[in-house]
């Protein structure tokens, strides 16, 4: 490949996101930071995702101000009403990798790399570590290669053991027996991880299952990048980060990322105004309520963008709120709800929500969780949620739902004792005294401990912290590509 172009054009970086929420909320918030490190950022998104936040957002008006950006779209290969959620949200591995992957390719040869007069072609693919196929083409082209995991290092760290944790017969679970077993094969890990605190596509009978498999092969072929970028902070999961070195001894922990992309647009722009790359439409209205609301008040609930809730669960949920006696603010996306039902709504359940509670469809979460009213969040510690409620110093009950959340909702409860695990209940009456317990009975030790992590977070962020020092290295690494 001809990389013959000007000294002066600085490098080019294609990051490539996996195209749900989640992933391409983080992968934006570096694409964003990359540009403010003055290098060129192509970002290529699923056609999908694109139209998803050009309806909902401003997202191409917020990048118009960094000449060296610009997007571009691929398919997924799902048609347009396939629900990417829930059960059916894995059916997208499978279609990247038929229909994307050689688009990419195609694409990718046959533009020169992306390279125009003023942009060279491609030096660097940045692309999430669980798309293989990017990593196959950039060491094809020997292009150099970053993988962004964006779940936590403690969860990438649990995927990264699977190979032991089978070796040693802990996975796969085969069904609910002895899931308070404690697990011995992940470093780091053995005095508090349990068999139900592995990602939750350990639960399966068959070694060779599909999702085991392919999460297992995945996270394997990361040693392959020259360099791992995670979405943390030293602080907050040094440890672990030390167990991930050994293998991956090139790794940018630059978290939360977020955070780290206001502080440093405060500081070269004087303004940290940032922007949504919702794919809903976020209902402000929310704010004004909250703004209505005591001083840490109310629960926040979210499950996030993927988890669909049955019947049953959502009424536990309700009962729960509702007899907890607290405020409440509940996102319930349209789609996230399993069964449709015209039934009725129970009576006390209207009440009480009419009288301390307030629904959305979709929130604007980031503000939602640094609002002053708000003094909780019931979660699925999707890793993006719970990287915002750590910087917002808001503690959490967790109610993971699937893949990483579940080791993340044991480091909340147990390792850095941000919240309470509720992890595999769905009562409401658990519901309702994990509520009490956090916004009322253990209100100041939770609180007290999510100031000085919110602290430990900011500080990560700020001039001569640890993730921001490992953000300028990582552009000085990716400027080195081309010398
Ligand atoms: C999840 C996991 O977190 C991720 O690690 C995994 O690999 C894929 O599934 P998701 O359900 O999208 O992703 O959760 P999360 O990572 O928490 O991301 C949700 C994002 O949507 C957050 O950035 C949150 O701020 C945003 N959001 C959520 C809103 O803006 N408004 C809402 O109402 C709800």
């Amino acid at each position: 490949m001809d990389h013959q172009v000007a000294p002066p054009l600085p490098p080019h970086v294609l990051v490539f996101p996996l195209p749900i929420q989640g992933h391409v909320n983080s992968m934006l918030k570096l694409a964003e930071l990359l540009c403010l490190g003055k290098l060129h950022v192509t970002m290529l998104v699923s056609e999908y995702s694109h139209s998803r936040f050009l309806r909902h957002t401003h997202v191409h008006s917020h990048f118009a101000r960094y000449p060296g950006f610009s997007f571009r779209t691929i398919p997924d290969g799902l048609p347009d009403d396939h629900p990417r959620a829930g059960e059916r949200f894995m059916e997208i591995f499978p279609s990247l990798k038929s229909v994307t992957g050689p688009l990419f390719r195609e694409m990718m040869i046959g533009t020169n790399f992306l390279g125009t007069g003023t942009r060279r072609p491609v030096t660097c693919i940045i692309a999430d570590g669980i798309l293989g196929f990017a990593g196959d083409l950039a060491i094809e082209r020997e292009i150099p290669l970053i993988y962004f995991r964006t779940i936590s290092a403690c969860s990438f760290w649990a995927y990264f053991c699977l190979p032991q944790l089978i070796e040693a017969d802990e996975i796969p679970l085969k069904g609910i027996n002895g899931m308070d077993l404690p697990v011995k094969s992940v470093p780091g890990m053995e005095g508090f991880l349990r068999r139900r605190d592995l990602p939750s596509f350990c639960r399966v009978d068959e070694v060779n299952d599909l999702q085991l498999e392919l999460f297992n092969a995945e996270t394997r072929q990361s040693r392959r990048a020259q360099a791992l970028i995670k979405n943390t902070f030293d602080d907050l999961e040094g440890p672990i980060l030390s167990q991930i070195r050994t293998h991956c001894p090139n790794l940018f922990p630059i978290g939360p990322l977020h955070a780290h992309l206001k502080a440093r647009l405060a500081a070269d722009t004087n303004s940290s105004s940032t922007y949504s790359s919702s794919f809903w439409e976020e209902d402000r209205s929310c704010v004004t309520w909250l703004d209505s609301q005591p001083s840490k008040s109310v629960i926040y609930v979210s499950f996030g963008s993927l988890t669909i809730v049955t019947k049953h669960q959502l009424m536990e949920f309700w009962y729960g709120l509702v007899n907890s006696g607290q405020r409440f603010l509940w996102v319930m996306r349209p789609d996230s709800i399993a069964e449709k039902d015209e039934g009725q709504i129970p009576v006390e359940l209207v009440e009480g929500t009419r009288e301390r509670g307030y629904m959305v469809e979709w929130a604007p979460q980031e503000e939602v969780l640094a609002h002053a009213a708000v003094g909780g969040f019931l979660t699925h510690s999707g890793w993006n949620s719970t990287s915002e409620s750590i910087v917002s110093g808001v503690p959490m009950i967790c109610w993971p739902y699937f893949a990483d959340q579940t080791i993340n909702s044991r480091f909340v409860g147990e390792v850095w004792k941000l919240g309470l695990d509720m992890k595999d209940t769905c009562d409401r009456v658990v519901i309702e005294k994990m509520i009490r317990d956090l916004m009322d009975v253990k209100k100041d030790e939770f609180q007290e401990r999510a100031n000085h992590m919110a602290k430990l977070a900011k500080q990560a962020v700020s001039e001569n912290g640890s993730s921001y020092c490992n953000l300028d290295n990582l552009i000085k690494y990716i400027k080195s590509m081309i010398e």
